[in-house]
């Protein structure tokens, strides 16, 4: 059985911001643990292409959608690559595949008596590609998401029958585990329990989408043909029975891990059209807050938009991702701020982990010729082997309920409590009687051995990390040994070689 993990699809409008990439993070360091826990991942990804938002992207650059979107879909692609993120499939809607997918699901749909065609009037915003409903809603009142006006609409469109799926809904987000965090379902179950409302699923002044067959001038509404991207990025390439073969590529998905702002879609929409479709429902929805900036939303009005790009090319892969897993809660909105991501990397990467392993390894190469200690005096009671004991347990236990951040802080407590042990110790004071040497040999190896098992923690949530330090304890990770495994106290190799150390991350400099 796969596990399938889904980053929401992209819109094009414009090229990757900070929020984007902390998604697609979360999601990849999910998929690594699932991977080192030996479960077959199928991490998906990709771009949501069509709606009237694109359309009108393109036409204010003066270029066809198609090819504006072949621009950002790479810059998408290749962005991902250049963050080391593990996806395993990357969906474009504009694709053909896709079309047919869409097709294929209406159809099925159709074929279950959920669509009528109606009248839709309401304001709208281009913005979140949703009809919003609040009694204040005006020319005036301007998306406090997107800070831009909405606009009247009334027109002919299909619906589609969401109301019929009342019950059933309410038991679905009513599950234990369905919707997390906890402030998400509750949102959802309100909202709910407001009543559902048909909604509907295509535009007759929109160009830029796939047509509705059988209604000349429709195109599917952007959100109906964009949940299906989850679909068709695992149905095979065959030339019909999409649907059916999305149940061998590992429907339904295991998370859709999405922000907070297209909870409905995925919560309430999405499993009502799958249930129509005679398709089973994705069993988790995360969702994660938002990211503001110094305390502000993001937003290009106010200039203070973090260029992703420019984070990574001026600290790097690891830093940024440490700050994002580590610091922000995940669930709740989180905030950058520049003075404390240069604080965080210097205390938490740098001084605690980076020096550990560095001072660490010096010591051990200088006492014992370049070598990992034999442990031969083992104590009677090894309090750095219960602490790393209990911190695995835990970071297991937190990563397996998704609470992410609370497992890299698992990390970093093991981090901080081997370098009390090592002060508390003072090997450096105790080399100096040669009756202690055994007693240093145990010390070092301790905090050596503590600092693999940090360096195998890390491994799903900082890689590059994880892998110098690996290879600062001389290349100790087997691919052919579970890494759970791995993660058992004493399998650090007493009198192995220590190659000699290099700093495994630089200090940052305040801008
Ligand atoms: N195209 C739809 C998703 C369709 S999924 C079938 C869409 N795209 S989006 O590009 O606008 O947003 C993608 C994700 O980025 C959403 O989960 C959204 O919550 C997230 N974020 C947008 N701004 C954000 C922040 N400032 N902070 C964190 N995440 C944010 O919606």
């Amino acid at each position: 059985m796969s596990f399938v993990i889904t980053t929401p699809l992209y819109y094009v409008n414009d090229k990757p911001h900070l929020g984007s990439v902390y998604t697609t993070i979360i999601c990849d360091a999910i998929a690594r643990y699932k991977r080192l826990l030996g479960e077959d991942v199928i991490f998906i990804t990709g771009v949501d292409e069509h709606g009237l938002k694109i359309q009108r992207t393109a036409n204010e650059k003066g270029i066809k959608p198609k090819i504006h979107c072949d621009e950002i879909s790479e810059i998408f692609h290749n962005n991902w690559k250049k963050w080391d993120i593990s996806f395993d499939k990357f969906i474009r809607t504009s694709s053909n595949n896709h079309e047919l997918v869409v097709n294929e699901f209406y159809e099925r749909v159709k074929r279950s008596d959920d669509i009528y065609m109606g009248v839709q009037k309401g304001w709208y915003c281009v913005g979140c590609e949703e009809f919003k409903d609040n009694p204040e809603n005006s020319a005036t009142y301007k998306c406090p998401i997107h800070q831009k006006n909405l606009e009247w609409k009334n027109e002919e469109n299909l619906f589609f029958r969401l109301s019929k799926y009342q019950q059933q809904i309410e038991e679905i987000i009513n599950e234990p585990t369905f919707i997390e965090p906890i402030e998400r379902k509750n949102e959802i179950i309100n909202f709910v329990s407001r009543g559902l409302k048909d909604f509907s699923i295509s535009r007759t002044n929109i160009s830029w989408g796939i047509p509705v067959p059988g209604y000349d001038n429709h195109t599917f509404y952007v959100w109906f043909d964009a949940l299906l991207g989850y679909v068709s990025a695992i149905s095979s390439n065959s030339t019909d029975n999409f649907l059916n073969n999305s149940i061998n590529g590992g429907w339904p998905a295991d998370i859709h891990l999405i922000g907070k702002d297209i909870l409905r879609f995925h919560a309430v929409y999405w499993p009502a059209m799958l249930i129509s479709a005679g398709m089973k429902v994705p069993k988790k929805v995360l969702g994660h807050g938002f990211l503001t900036r110094e305390g502000q939303k993001m937003g290009k009005s106010i200039g203070n938009v973090l260029d992703p790009d420019l984070l990574l090319s001026r600290y790097g892969n690891d830093p940024v991702r440490w700050y994002l897993i580590k610091d922000i809660s995940l669930g709740n909105d989180g905030d950058f701020q520049d003075r404390r991501f240069v604080d965080i990397i210097n205390n938490d990467l740098a001084n605690t982990i980076g020096n550990l392993l560095n001072r660490t390894s010096s010591m051990s190469r200088k006492w014992f010729d370049n070598k990992v200690p034999n442990n031969e005096k083992r104590s009677i009671e090894n309090k750095l082997e219960n602490l790393a004991k209990i911190a695995v347990e835990s970071y297991i236990n937190k990563f397996n309920n998704y609470k992410i951040d609370l497992a890299a802080n698992e990390v970093l407590s093991l981090a901080i409590n081997t370098n009390l042990y090592l002060n508390d110790n003072q090997p450096w004071l105790l080399i100096k009687e040669r009756d202690n040497l055994p007693l240093v040999k145990e010390i070092i190896y301790n905090v050596l051995e503590s600092t693999r098992i940090i360096g195998l923690l890390l491994q799903p949530l900082l890689p590059e990390l994880s892998s110098k330090i690996n290879d600062q304890l001389g290349s100790l990770y087997k691919d052919n040994i579970p890494w759970e495994k791995q993660l058992e106290w004493g399998i650090l190799i007493s009198n192995s070689s220590l190659p000699k150390p290099t700093p495994i991350i630089n200090k940052l400099e305040y801008e």
